[in-house]
């Protein structure tokens, strides 16, 4: 069944040339330096920006569609607002373009994914730098992307910090790879906190989701993690919280939550990613951490498509769901947010390929899928057809 949909849905892969840019402000126009108080939300001030490099991502894929009225959808998907993954020394310079139309009532999201040892409990997203390389992740990886935002001091920003990092600690620490990437983890993610702390910027560190930190069992050693790499940094004044649901599925207030009938379910009691939000929040606030979050609403329209909660790559169905704003509803969740690029692969399918993860040749993963990072424009016409609210 599943495989029938995505043969039906596997449409030619295209990276097209660029298309035209939509006329934007500059950021010349920004007169005054950024001050973000990160005792307050942000976001009620700032719109998450739609970055070039995901608005050429989509137009190209508007290029590559023949049926008229999908093409219209599609072209809508390019002005929603969505994080600019900063994932190796050489993406850095992706930064340049998506600054250089930035309106001053936007703030550019990035996320700082290139640790030592990356992604110690998968293959996925293994990343360029070796366990041992922290010095180079501080000088040639962190220090270039400092001195770029100090180089805008009128420009705000929104970064989500490592994403999965810290949570590996927590639950993979029986893992040879996650015990090797843990000195360089904690003091890794510490530098970029310190290193980063600038008036413009404002910091989510990555904690998971509702079905990874949130079983009652990690809930505090999750937030204590999180408040000793934070207290470690001494304590950056422009550290906001944390950032749920990145690169998830997990549906914001759905109740009962998708797991809830689950063998388990009795030993976690943040089956949604809004009591996540409340119960991570609240030990993160015992634990002398910031506990203001934003929340991956990015591909989350659709429930009940995975087989297993853990289940995380490519899931087959899935659709694009709320759009960036900060109206949750809820005080403890700043804004929702599209952090994974909706229409970029989360592995690769290809079971000879050296990042092949197995979790990506499940039977609810949508292949074929490309490596980790690149265009599906399968998956993207997927996620637009099932978008709710809908384009
Ligand atoms: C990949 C990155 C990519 C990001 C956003 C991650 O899974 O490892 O290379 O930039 O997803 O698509």
């Amino acid at each position: 069944m599943k495989a029938e949909i995505a043969a039906i849905l596997l449409a030619a892969g295209a990276l097209a040339a660029p298309s035209e840019k939509a006329p934007r402000k500059s950021a010349a126009a920004c007169s005054s330096a950024v001050k973000l108080d990160a005792s307050t939300n942000v976001w009620t001030k700032y719109k998450l920006h739609p970055n070039t490099f995901y608005r050429s991502e989509v137009n190209a894929a508007v290029e590559a569609m023949s049926d008229s009225s999908l093409k219209s959808k599609a072209a809508k998907v390019a002005d929603v607002g969505s994080f600019l993954w900063l994932d190796s020394i050489a993406n850095i310079a992706k930064f340049d373009d998506a600054i250089s139309d930035l309106p001053c009532e936007n703030i550019l999201g990035l996320v700082i994914y290139d640790l030592p040892g990356r992604d110690c409990a998968a293959k996925a997203s293994n990343g360029e730098l070796a366990y041992n390389e922290i010095s180079k992740y501080k000088s040639q990886y962190i220090d270039p992307i400092v001195a770029k935002l100090k180089a805008n001091p009128n420009s705000a920003f929104a970064l989500i910090i490592e994403p999965d990092s810290l949570p590996n600690l927590v639950t993979n620490a029986d893992l040879t790879t996650c015990r090797q990437s843990k000195s360089a983890y904690e003091e890794g993610v510490a530098y970029a906190l310190k290193q980063l702390n600038l008036p413009n910027v404002v910091m989510y560190i990555d904690a998971g989701h509702g079905g990874w930190l949130g079983w009652d069992a990690n809930l505090k050693p999750g937030a204590e993690e999180l408040a000793k790499v934070y207290k470690n940094a001494g304590s950056p004044k422009q550290v906001r919280g944390f950032a749920t649901n990145i690169a998830g599925w997990n549906a914001w207030d759905l109740s009962p939550g998708e797991f809830s009938s689950a063998s388990d379910a009795k030993y976690n009691s943040c089956q949604n990613e809004k009591t996540y939000v409340q119960k991570f929040g609240a030990a993160l606030k015992t634990a002398g951490h910031p506990n203001h979050a934003i929340v991956d609403t990015g591909r989350n329209a659709v429930t009940g498509l995975r087989e297993e909660w853990g289940n995380w790559c490519n899931v087959n169905g899935a659709g694009f769901g709320v759009r960036p704003t900060s109206s949750t509803g809820d005080s403890l969740a700043d804004a929702f947010v599209w952090g994974k690029p909706g229409g970029e692969s989360d592995g690769t399918s290809d079971s000879s390929a050296t990042r092949y993860d197995s979790f990506c040749g499940k039977p609810d993963a949508f292949q074929p899928s490309p490596e980790a990072g690149e265009w599906n424009q399968a998956y993207f016409e997927m996620l637009l057809q099932n978008a709710k609210p809908s384009f």
